[in-house]
């Protein structure tokens, strides 16, 4: 496996390049989310006043939904990219959010002192970082002493039909090498048991898992082969190695497999999310 200043590069990267995706279908996103964020939210316990960061914001959640939680605390924005950040940062603006302060940075080297937030929070980040292990004790260093930390990661492939249906028709054409066990990926911290075995390693206590299960609504077939095409790294990467007339085939199989999921003329693809809290 590449080494962690690599894949942290490697992440940049990618996320830069798939920012105006994000931007772009940040609607789609932050409706598919919104039960996630609620349950992290729920989770921290927040006090109106408090002092809270939150990391791989991307385009700022749940970073900007707390912050409206506290209008007399602040609230500080990370990420690798900054062109993701950038989308947070217009929303913070267009919201009128004056309590958000934006950084730049990986969770690595986090610029801040010990013991500086009240609470942590990161969604859906865990598993892009080249050492989470390390990730979490920079994040307890940051936590004062009683402050809580929610994550949320992927649950199993099996409840993730939103992810799964375009790898599942990738696979019928291409052969793909398997994904080695620790590599970042949407699925890398997916058992049950795995964020949380982290945490109580880290000496956080309290430390509880819940489920959340939701989907994305898309009109059709077609907005949802687009939002892939422009979100999704994994998958356009393949299409990148593929003739026209294989990457035809595999669209037509992803919305195909797509339609058993239409509710009321729209497709609702279903997700299911694991979120971890626990007590510094
Ligand atoms: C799926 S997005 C999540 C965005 C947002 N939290 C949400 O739930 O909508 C993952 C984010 O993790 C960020 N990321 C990846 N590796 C990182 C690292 N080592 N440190 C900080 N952020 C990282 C990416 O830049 C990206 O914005």
């Amino acid at each position: 496996m590449p080494e962690a200043r690599e894949i942290e590069k490697q992440q940049r990267e990618t996320w830069e390049r798939f920012s105006a995706g994000w931007i772009k279908w940040d609607p789609q996103v932050v409706e598919m989310l919104a039960p996630v964020g609620q349950e992290m939210i729920r989770s921290l316990v927040l006090a109106e006043d408090g002092v809270h960061l939150d990391v791989a914001s991307g385009t700022g959640e749940p970073g900007l939904s707390i912050a409206a939680q506290m209008p007399r605390g602040r609230v500080v924005l990370t990420d690798l990219s900054e062109a993701m950040l950038a989308g947070a940062s217009s929303k913070a603006e267009k919201l009128a959010l004056r309590n958000v302060e934006i950084r730049v940075c990986g969770v690595d080297d986090l610029p801040f002192n010990d013991a500086s937030f009240d609470s942590v929070s990161c969604r859906f980040g865990f598993m892009f970082f080249p050492d989470i292990r390390g990730a979490v004790s920079e994040l307890v260093r940051v936590l004062r002493p009683g402050g809580r930390i929610s994550t949320a990661v992927w649950a199993q492939p099996d409840g993730n039909a939103w992810a799964t249906l375009p790898m599942g028709a990738i696979s019928a054409e291409v052969e793909l090498a398997a994904p080695e066990p620790d590599a970042p990926g949407l699925f890398r911290c997916a058992a049950p048991d795995s964020v949380a075995a982290i945490l109580r390693e880290a000496g956080l206590h309290d430390v509880a898992e819940s489920d959340v299960r939701g989907s994305l609504e898309v009109d059709s077939g077609d907005d949802y082969w687009t939002m892939l095409t422009e979100v999704t790294a994994p998958v356009v990467a393949v299409l990148a190695g593929v003739d026209h007339a294989t990457k035809e085939r595999i669209r037509a199989a992803t919305i195909e497999k797509a339609q058993a999921f239409k509710t009321n003329g729209r497709l609702s693809l279903p997700f299911h999310a694991r979120c971890v809290v626990a007590t510094r």
